[in-house]
């Protein structure tokens, strides 16, 4: 059996990488050895009712990682950056299954999305590709929507307005969101409570709490999610692009094979995106312009026939309203898209909207499915 070392099992992606993983089994087709930045030594866990024959091991000890066939990481970029070039340097030849962003864009890497582009990992893994990456979430779950109409070669562009989950941003923002929508509440409950009392007077409440110096907003950098939203994600980079929205070009043409984003052979993918006080799930609002006018059905049919997880919801107000949002979509693996119609730019211009499970498809599921192709 190969051993797998796994690193940041406990952290948010983590954990639910490892309930994943229990689900599907996949815990009795290795050697789990489990790796720890603070608690070496002590017992390691026994996922998927397996006990492992190490205590914790220290994920900072090169020698120890080298002992493994396979290491996958959710520990974040920094643990990648300071463990991932010692490794290689010291001709450790494994497999390294990571989260993280820090290597996505080495020419060395793939970025895996297998049901999306597992062409492009074959080709890797037959030239002996060793390292694969998790792409970033509202990329993922994009192609996971799409992945029909690049399969059948049909998109010129797409443009995506992103509607994002405060999971995107960590598990303390999810906390924080949360403490904002209760702050927000207790500052009209009463008014609330009085069904005379005048709506505007509530809003100038909820206005003044929101706007208030001792509103929680630490972790959202001073301002407010619930009741608003935000609409830079990361660090600014070039072309007025936030990195959230340069990312949805540059990985969507390395995911799907093509050239580099913004050189000749390569689709135009941009636009904005927003932070929004939904929990976990990414959605998109998605111009795609077609090479030619295809008839919606066809769409349709295409779009719904490219993997078993992608589901078209009717363009219909109800259906919409029941199955096309965060709260029907979180903690489930359904990648619907939807409101698809043709707009009034022209028959190749096709809308439609997309909602995602920001921590299954968006970061642990692709990983989990790597880790399978490796060991079959
Ligand atoms: N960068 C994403 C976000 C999450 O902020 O929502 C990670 O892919």
């Amino acid at each position: 059996m190969q051993r797998v070392g796994l690193v940041g099992w406990r952290g948010m992606v983590g954990s639910v990488l490892m309930q994943r993983m229990e689900e599907e089994k996949d815990f009795t087709l290795f050697e789990p050895v489990y790796f720890s930045t603070s608690a070496a030594g002590k017992p390691a866990p026994g996922f998927g009712g397996v006990t492992p024959a190490e205590p914790l091991q220290d994920a900072y000890d090169l020698e120890s990682l080298a002992r493994m066939d396979i290491v996958l990481t959710c520990q974040g970029g920094d643990y990648t950056k300071a463990v991932y070039p010692k490794l290689r340097a010291a001709g450790w030849k494994g497999h390294w299954i990571d989260a993280a962003s820090a290597l996505r864009m080495e020419p060395h890497t793939v970025i895996v999305l297998d049901p999306v582009n597992r062409p492009v990992i074959d080709a890797a893994l037959a030239k002996g590709g060793r390292d694969w990456i998790g792409g970033n979430c509202t990329v993922s779950l994009m192609l996971m929507a799409l992945a029909g109409l690049f399969r059948e070669e049909l998109v010129e562009w797409v443009s995506s307005m992103t509607y994002q989950a405060a999971s995107g941003a960590g598990a303390q923002n999810m906390r924080e969101l949360l403490e904002q929508m209760g702050r927000l509440y207790r500052a009209v409950e009463k008014d609330l409570a009085d069904p005379a009392s005048a709506i505007l007077e509530i809003d100038r409440k909820v206005t003044a709490a929101l706007r208030s110096p001792d509103f929680p907003t630490k972790n959202f950098r001073g301002v407010p999610l619930a009741g608003s939203l935000i609409p830079w994600i990361d660090v600014p980079v070039e072309h007025g692009q936030s990195k959230e929205e340069w990312k949805g070009g540059a990985e969507c043409n390395k995911i799907l094979g093509k050239p580099p984003f913004r050189t000749p052979g390569s689709i135009p993918i941009d636009g904005l995106c927003v932070r929004i006080g939904a929990m976990r799930c990414h959605s998109q609002g998605l111009t795609v312009k077609l090479k030619r006018d295809v008839p919606l059905e066809e769409i349709e049919a295409i779009i719904a026939g490219a993997n078993e997880w992608v589901k078209v919801v009717p363009n219909e107000r109800e259906a919409s309203e029941r199955e096309l949002t965060p709260a029907a979509v979180s903690g489930t693996l359904t990648v619907p898209i939807g409101r698809l119609h043709k707009l009034a730019m022209g028959p190749e211009y096709l809308g439609a909207f997309t909602v995602g499970d920001q921590l299954l498809w968006g970061a642990a599921e692709p990983l989990r499915r790597m880790l399978r192709i490796l060991l079959q």
